[in-house]
């Protein structure tokens, strides 16, 4: 696997967001924002815009994947990992943000706790966020309203003393 850096995506990375978010198979596991709502949300400091991209020798970065946190470094020192989702799944690509992401919430923001909802069928994300050090918590009963109905969520999250251990 080439070099990932994970880094703090900007308007110019809008197209590529908006892109992964509409990937083939995607509709029933990630939810997705027109180019005009994440270029508003960009400019508000509650969410923060995170890319992981290939290093290749003597090219320009390739765009992996994103991530959209909200609440960051908010008062509460709580953040929400909103929305996640790589072009190529199952590659490592998933694990690699989480872990640079996890590394950039607690190392960068006063944050406590950072958490996700997840749809309890989505394995492959669930072990993807487990690997990366978060831990199902419980159902959130009907917390997700997608397609006009009401969703089950899975609560998963990561607290700074586990991100400390993993990193000892
Ligand atoms: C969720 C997501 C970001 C994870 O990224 P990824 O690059 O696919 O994840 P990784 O390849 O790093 O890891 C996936 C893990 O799931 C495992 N896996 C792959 N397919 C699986 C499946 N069908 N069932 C269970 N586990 C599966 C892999 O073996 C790997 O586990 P390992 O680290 O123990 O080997 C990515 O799959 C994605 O974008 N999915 C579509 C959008 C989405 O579901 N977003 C999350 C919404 S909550």
């Amino acid at each position: 696997m080439p070099e990932i850096e994970v880094v703090r995506a900007t308007e110019s990375d809008i197209p590529f967001i908006v892109a992964t978010e509409r990937r083939p198979g995607f509709e029933s596991l990630v939810g997705r924002w027109e180019a005009a709502q994440h270029a508003e949300a960009m400019t508000e400091p509650r969410y923060a815009y995170f890319l992981a991209r290939a290093l290749h020798d003597g090219g320009e970065p390739e765009p992996l994947g994103f991530a959209l946190l909200r609440d960051w470094n908010g008062p509460e020192r709580s953040t929400l990992l909103k929305r996640i989702a790589v072009a190529e799944p199952g590659q490592g690509h998933g694990t690699a943000l989480l872990n640079g992401l996890i590394d950039r919430v607690f190392g960068e923001t006063q944050a406590h706790r950072l958490s996700l909802g997840l749809f309890p069928h989505n394995l492959r994300a669930r072990r993807a966020y487990e690997s990366a050090g978060f831990q199902a918590e419980g159902i959130s009963r009907g917390s997700a309203f997608v397609g006009g109905q009401h969703h089950d969520e899975l609560v998963m999250a990561i607290l700074r003393p586990d991100w400390l251990a993993r990193k000892t």
